[in-house]
């Protein structure tokens, strides 16, 4: 499921809005920039012993950690300077157009023609070009370099993909082991459908539980149970530890969300309902609840994050009955978690829409919840 959610949905929505590429984009260069955001997340969350014992960095050197850091940062860097460049020249389309206009006064046809690759697409702007409009327009209010842009890309690609699906599959999972909460998530998706056949962005407003759902599996999966480091930039003291500055403080997400002072006496229960009539929300104000993390440094993407797993998970609930292998009993799924900076099931999970289609099956459906749109 893992893959699958991953290859179809969050990589090729993010890689349409962020640098307008689509799906039919050249197919190696769409494999190669997945295995390298595969690479660089692991990378991300490889154990370095110089971050911890700066006297023994030289290690990073003997175990190959630096050349591989070395060999990902240089390919990404390639492939993000081929991005802008792209988006540059389409951008400086229109300028040309108008000078050749100027300069050749009996010929105006290509005037409005700014549709650069010919995909019909020259008025959908992605976030590149936004990027760009900023950079020449001077709008951030401070120098934004064409390698600020390639970070800033590297950095959305890099937060917003694995911790995005992530969500769902904890969600597949938690639905799979508490069939009641699966039910009454149906019987809400389905009312609200009332026979459509598609649960639309208007619908999830209204879907209270499924939104109870959402959190509930953020509480108990933090996509990033340890959320980014902090250095600590005065000496401080809290619950009576002294803490100095320069410290590096690491906060862990997961042991808050699961902490019975603040979730009562059984909380590593899955139960949404905790959540039904309970204004505790994940955006950065209730610190019971903080899988995006807080304050200024906090997630940018919870809207879109929060949109894209409420309706991928919704349109699932609508369209299939899902339901473990004959034989296989809740109990007997492998709730265990793979190591890394974001936390999937270590094993994919093996599921089946009961009506007749195993999961591999049910690909072509979600994909084909997507086009319809
Ligand atoms: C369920 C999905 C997601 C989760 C759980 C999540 C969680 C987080 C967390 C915990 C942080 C660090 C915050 C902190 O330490 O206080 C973070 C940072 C960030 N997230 Fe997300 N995120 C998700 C989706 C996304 C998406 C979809 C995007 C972009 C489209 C995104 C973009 C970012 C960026 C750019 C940062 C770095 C902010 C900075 O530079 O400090 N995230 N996210």
């Amino acid at each position: 499921m893992a893959s699958l959610l991953i290859s179809i949905l969050v990589i090729p929505l993010l890689s349409l809005l962020v640098i307008g590429w689509r799906r039919t984009r050249d197919e190696a260069i769409g494999r190669r920039f997945k295995t390298l955001l595969a690479e660089f997340v692991g990378l991300l969350g490889a154990f370095n012993v110089g971050d911890l014992i700066p006297s023994l960095g030289w290690i990073n050197k003997l175990n190959g950690l630096d050349k591989k850091v070395e060999r990902v940062a240089k390919e990404f860097d390639d492939f993000l300077e081929q991005v802008v460049e792209e988006h540059v020249s389409k951008l400086n389309k229109p300028y040309q157009q108008e000078e050749r206009k100027y300069n050749n006064d009996d010929n105006n046809s290509t005037r409005n023609n700014n549709d650069s690759d010919g995909d019909g697409d020259s008025d959908n702007k992605d976030f590149v070009d936004v990027l760009l409009e900023f950079q020449r327009g001077n709008l951030a209010g401070f120098p934004l370099s064409k390698l600020s842009i390639k970070a800033i890309i590297l950095d959305i690609f890099a937060a917003g993909t694995d911790t995005t699906y992530t969500v769902l599959e904890w969600a597949m999972t938690e639905l799979l082991k508490h069939p009641k909460v699966m039910e009454n998530l149906q019987r809400e998706v389905r009312e609200v459908a009332k026979g459509r056949l598609n649960i639309t962005d208007e619908d999830l407003d209204r879907l209270r539980y499924l939104n109870a759902v959402v959190k509930e599996t953020l509480r108990l999966h933090p996509p990033l149970p340890l959320l980014f480091p902090r250095a600590v930039t005065r000496d401080v003291t809290i619950n009576g530890y002294d803490v100095a500055a320069g410290t590096m403080v690491i906060t862990n997400a997961w042991a808050i969300g699961r902490d019975p002072d603040s979730w009562g006496p059984n909380p590593d229960e899955f139960k949404p309902e905790r959540f039904l009539g309970n204004p505790v929300d994940y955006k950065g104000q209730n610190f019971e609840l903080i899988p995006f993390g807080a304050g200024r440094r906090g997630c940018p993407g919870i809207a879109f994050a929060m949109a894209m797993d409420n309706f991928v998970l919704a349109n699932l609930m609508l369209r299939f009955d899902w339901a473990l292998p004959p034989g296989m009993r809740a109990e007997d799924l492998d709730m265990t978690q793979c190591t890394g900076l974001t936390i999937h099931r270590k094993k994919y999970i093996n599921i089946n829409d009961v009506h007749d289609t195993i999961l591999t099956e049910s690909e072509r459906a979600i994909s084909m919840l997507f086009q319809k749109r």
